[in-house]
């Protein structure tokens, strides 16, 4: 790029630096030409003005590269990631405390939105959904004490996640080089947020593909004591579980597998879930469900499951007599489960890549299941939870009528005696009440109707 003219030759040029090859370019060339020059006007002014905002504009362009390369910094966090999701949540969390005028230190701006609803369907039929708004795909802007960050949230929707079929995303925070050390704050906040919500609460995990994802929200927990088992069942089962884990070492030393598998078997509604989820609430584990009649769930998938369960949580498989009922089972829509049963023996005796499992399972026929599988090894602990006992009718009795104001402690323990008595009575003539059923006896009635209607429960368990 030749100047229109040379300045020098100006005799009334302003006494700025002389242009030469090497610095005649940006600013100083512009000034040059701006000087009050008689001949610099329209034509040649104009050409000049081009000239120059052509450079100016390069050096913008050129400046601004350089300004992101070395003043700003990104960080890229994916949907693989733990703290993919606790951003999420944390910035969830933040717009919607920020729209209620309540804006800490964080504010946002977000036109696009997207909705993440955690939809839950528990067995009784019922369900519930919980709707949070996140930022949607696009870029979003926030203050974060004092310092300006931009996010971009992208999908990419070609490709899949193998296995697993959710598509990938990304989240790309980019703020002032200045203000990088706030991303491992964010990070903290965000993560403390996340593991708060989780605190005294149960997760619960089902299989996503090849991973284990969280299934709806944490649930509280269930106190171990109001599960009401047959004399010393709990105990069993609770000392069990404490004693190998602490055994680790033991287990280590001797080159043995460390898991350990537990079969609670007994008729629908006797507590067998609610004591295993009771149980991971009080040893502070999550539970990942698994449902071996899946569609889908493949052989190498529950190998891959079974080994790669999240750091303490017990595994759960519920029915674990119903995947494996026919030789080749079909779902009602007429899709062909595709686990085996052999396959299912190699996935528990596979070796585990995480450090310990534990897997529960149930079932309400044990006598369906094959002997292979209540092997030591694939089944450590068998126990019968069973229909109430006369001594677990009392408990569950007290359990919920032991608080009433209206009667006293001592006819409370009387009618609860009368109970196991009349209990006794009907186990004699083969007739047996679940404690489910007592349950809803027990919830819908006062004590005196609960009482008059208690034995019309019980049901013949002969066979
Ligand atoms: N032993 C028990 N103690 C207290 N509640 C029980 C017991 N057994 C069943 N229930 C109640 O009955 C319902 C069904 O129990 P659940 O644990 O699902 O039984 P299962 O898994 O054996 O079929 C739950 O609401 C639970 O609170
Ligand atoms: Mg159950």
């Amino acid at each position: 790029m030749s100047p229109p003219i040379s300045p020098t030759e100006q005799p009334t040029a302003p006494p700025i630096p002389v242009p030469t090859q090497e610095n005649m370019q940006g600013t100083s060339i512009l000034t040059g030409i701006f000087g009050d020059n008689p001949y610099f006007q329209a034509g040649f002014g104009l050409m000049g003005v081009g000239v120059g905002l052509t450079a100016l504009r390069q050096g913008l362009a050129l400046g601004s590269t350089a300004i992101r390369r070395r003043m700003l910094v990104s960080l890229e966090m994916n949907n693989k990631d733990h703290a993919y999701e606790w951003f999420l949540v944390w910035m969830a969390h933040n717009a919607s405390t920020s729209s209620q005028k309540r804006a800490a230190h964080t504010w946002l701006r977000s036109h696009q939105l997207s909705v993440e609803t955690a939809f839950e369907q528990r067995s009784n039929g019922s369900s519930s959904a919980l709707f949070r708004f996140v930022a949607g795909p696009g870029t979003h802007w926030f203050k974060y004490h004092g310092a300006w960050i931009q996010m971009n949230r992208e999908r990419e929707t070609r490709s899949m996640q193998l296995m697993s079929g959710t598509p990938w995303e990304t989240v790309t925070l980019t703020t002032l080089s200045r203000d990088r050390h706030l991303f491992p704050q964010l990070l903290t906040e965000a993560r403390d947020l996340a593991l708060k919500g989780q605190e005294g609460k149960l997760v619960i995990r089902t299989a996503w593909g090849i991973e284990w994802k969280q299934f709806g929200q944490p649930r509280r927990k269930r106190p171990l004591h109001s599960v009401v088992l047959d004399t010393g069942v709990n105990e069993r089962v609770e000392r069990d579980v404490r004693a190998f884990l602490a055994r680790r070492q033991w287990y280590a030393d001797r080159g043995i597998p460390y898991r350990r598998g537990y079969l609670l078997h007994g008729p629908p509604g006797s507590g067998k879930t609610s004591f295993i989820q009771a149980l991971a609430g009080s040893l502070s584990y999550d539970i990942c469900l698994l449902n071996l009649s899946e569609r889908g769930l493949a052989d190498d998938k529950l190998i891959h499951l079974l080994s790669n369960a999240p750091e303490r949580s017990f595994i759960l498989i519920e029915d674990v007599d119903a995947a494996f009922n026919k030789r080749v089972r079909m779902s009602d829509d007429g899709y062909q489960s595709s686990i085996t049963f052999s396959g299912f023996l190699n996935a528990l005796d596979g070796v585990a890549s995480g450090e310990e499992r534990i897997i529960f399972m149930t079932t309400n026929h044990l006598e369906k299941l094959d002997p292979a599988l209540i092997r030591p090894g694939r089944v450590d602990l068998n126990v019968l939870v069973d229909d109430a006992s006369p001594t677990q009718a009392k408990t569950l009795f007290i359990r919920f009528y032991g608080e009433s104001d209206e009667i006293s402690k001592e006819d409370i323990d009387r009618m609860g005696q009368q109970l196991e008595e009349l209990t006794a009575m009907e186990m004699r003539q083969g007739r047996r009440i679940s404690m489910a059923a007592l349950q809803g006896l027990f919830i819908r009635n006062t004590v005196q109707e609960a009482v008059a209607g208690f034995r019309e429960l019980f049901v013949d368990r002969r066979t």
